[in-house]
């Protein structure tokens, strides 16, 4: 996914794209580039980069970067590698018009073609560079103005897209448009000046009175003028202005190196803000608005489906797991790249559930929009406010856990399962599949976690040290049963995409078909030992790998003698209930992942291929 800057109005435009590609610089990083038109010659500048922000800015220094407005956009390479000629912005033919864009024009190799036998040539191998051509084609063959010449070749290009358009014989105007890829507006006093951007983050600290796009609608910034939004019909809209409350410092690093590890340690707070509200302890009571809005439909279900990607699909593991235990009702979990295309049984009855931190993930809305197209409920749990999945969902939670910058997901996949769990309690109360005494005791319990959280993360230190001795290994297996079993697939999955060594998560039992035989001295194996119904299972599983000499660590129930003796490592949680053991286990794999990443010296807050949300298939 790319980050999208734009400005028009009264300040230097420069420092504002600048800092700006710096807060969205964790949505995709291979490139950078910024079109300025110029205050002193009033001419189309563009400065572009391979690399990162620091590296444009590089480029750009000494150079004419004056003007009062200009777009700039940090990229993450679909089409074309990742180099200076495919950064944006592109420029028309003519060098008059400039566009940044995120998002995918699927037909663009058709147009590109049609415009080359209209006399265009293209720099890059970019579908970018094509719209641009086509927006240049439409003015100039139509005469139209920059708005309608981009509103006309929009209707010409099919798929996802969120655009900013410049153009040097319009210097007061940017032209802002969205289609599956999000794009927010901040509006300036009296209309002095608008803030464009891929999310509030490079605007909250000049605005908090947003406008978030639609699909289909095309705005009109032009300073000294109202906000100008139309439809995909061409008639006017009303724009709906939100007052964002962002906390900024929630985005800067607060003192931590890295803002994964700051994430990690936000967890007990972030869960207790998930909580506000929502669990009310001294009632012995969880509140979820969407509940109880919609309870008819939801406890009619005949199903839910979960869909999601990544670690929000092995959140949905354990939803899957709690749901069934307390409601009864049961519950798939698909994949959503593999749901969308697999002409799904779905419909009326059914309620599927969109897993998303970024709530932008291309093939997680492509789920639901299917989904919602065959009569099916969506309910979003979604993290980004205002995004293309929570307002695509007929209702949802949102989890509540504040911006999640770091590329591999923590706190997010906490809030998830938090929610999820709350979300499996206040269902199963309302349908009366769960004991009082029960339901009570699960809710207390749930109210301890971010102390017990808390008490995990003082082992940070220790872990550091242990991590130190695997940065040279190859391989990782992780071991898990039950509602564990995900734990294991999160935990491998934050080694692999942090440190680039390969892991494995695996049900404990299964690694007797097969994996076994990966066993000897040089495989790594984490077990998740947590005291719970499977244990002895668990125990007799990690005697399987000891007699193969296969080196362990070990989550464990603080106290636990027996399993300490028997393996090279244990890293102790405090004791919960067997539901609410992820919330526990997975911290110290999320710590683990990060020390041996940054042991072996690479960038973990952007790991080399990875971008923050997949807004691309
Ligand atoms: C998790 O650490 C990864 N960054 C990735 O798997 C992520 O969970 C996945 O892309 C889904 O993103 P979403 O939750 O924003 O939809």
């Amino acid at each position: 996914m790319c980050g999208i800057v734009g400005y028009t109005g009264c300040r230097d435009a420069f420092p504002i794209l600048m800092k700006g590609l710096h807060r969205l610089e964790y949505r995709g990083y291979d490139s950078a580039g910024t079109a300025l038109i110029s205050a002193q010659t009033g001419s189309m500048n563009v400065f572009k980069a391979r690399g990162k922000v620091a590296d444009l800015e590089a480029v750009a220094s000494g150079k004419d970067v004056s003007g009062q407005i200009g777009i700039a956009h940090t990229r993450w390479a679909t089409h074309g590698a990742p180099n200076v000629a495919n950064a944006h912005p592109h420029l028309s033919q003519s060098g008059k018009i400039s566009i940044v864009h995120n998002g995918i024009i699927e037909n663009y190799a058709v147009l590109r073609e049609q415009l080359k036998s209209k006399g265009f040539t293209f720099k890059s191998e970019t579908d970018t560079e094509v719209l641009v051509q086509l927006i240049e084609y439409t003015r100039q063959s139509l005469g139209t103005d920059l708005a309608d010449a981009v509103h006309i070749a929009l209707t010409k290009a099919i798929g996802a897209y969120a655009i900013v358009v410049m153009d040097s014989d319009d210097p007061d105007t940017l032209v802002a448009a969205r289609c599956s890829s999000p794009m927010v507006i901040g509006l300036g006093e009296n209309d002095s000046e608008y803030f464009i951007a891929s999310d509030a983050s490079p605007i909250v600290e000049y605005t908090r009175r947003m406008v978030y796009l639609n699909d289909g609608e095309m705005a009109v910034c032009k300073r000294g003028e109202p906000l100008k939004v139309i439809n995909r019909d061409n008639d006017s809209v009303s724009p709906k202005v939100k007052n964002v409350t962002l906390d900024l410092n929630m985005l800067d690093k607060g003192g931590f190196p890295h803002f994964m590890l700051k994430e990690i340690f936000d967890q007990p707070q972030c869960l207790r803000d998930c909580m506000r509200g929502r669990l009310l302890p001294d009632h012995k009571r969880i509140v979820l608005s969407a509940v109880t809005e919609h309870s008819a439909e939801l406890l009619s279900a005949k199903r839910f489906i979960i869909v999601s990607c990544g670690t929000s699909w092995h959140a949905g593991l354990i939803g899957k797991q709690l749901i069934e235990q307390f409601c009864r009702i049961p519950v798939e979990v698909a994949y959503a790249s593999e749901f969308r295309y697999s002409d799904p049984v779905v419909g009326p009855g059914d309620v599927v559930i969109a897993i998303s931190q970024s709530g932008e993930t291309a093939d997680t809305l492509a789920a639901i929009s299917l989904a919602k197209q065959k009569g099916a409920m969506i309910f979003g749990i979604v993290n980004v406010i205002g995004s293309s999945i929570a307002r695509m969902a007929d209702t949802g939670t949102y989890i509540h856990v504040g911006p999640e910058i770091g590329v591999a997901s923590t706190k997010a996949f906490t809030g998830q399962v938090t929610v999820l769990t709350m979300l499996a309690l206040a269902l199963a109360k309302e349908k009366g599949t769960i004991a009082e005494a029960q339901y009570e005791e699960i809710i207390a319990e749930l109210q301890s976690i971010p102390d017990k959280i808390e008490k995990v993360l003082e082992q940070s230190d220790s872990i550091k040290a242990l991590a130190e001795g695997y940065v040279f290994c190859h391989n990782f297996l992780y071991l898990g049963r039950g509602v564990n079993y995900p734990v294991a697939l999160e935990g491998a999955l934050k080694l692999k995409e942090i440190s680039y060594i390969h892991a494995e998560g695996y049900p404990a039992a299964e690694m007797k078909h097969g994996p076994i035989a990966l066993i000897d001295e040089q495989m790594p194996v984490v077990f998740l030992a947590t005291h719970h119904q499977l244990y002895e299972k668990i125990v007799s599983n990690m005697q399987e790998v000891i007699a193969r000499k296969g080196r362990i660590i070990a989550v464990v129930t603080e106290g636990d003698e027996h399993v300490k003796n028997m393996v090279y490592h244990t890293i102790e949680v405090p004791q919960t209930l067997n539901c609410l053991v992820p919330l526990l286990s997975v911290i110290p794999l999320q710590l683990l992942a990060y020390h041996v990443a940054v042991a072996k010296g690479l960038d973990v807050d952007m790991p080399r291929n990875l971008a923050k949300s997949v807004t691309v298939e």
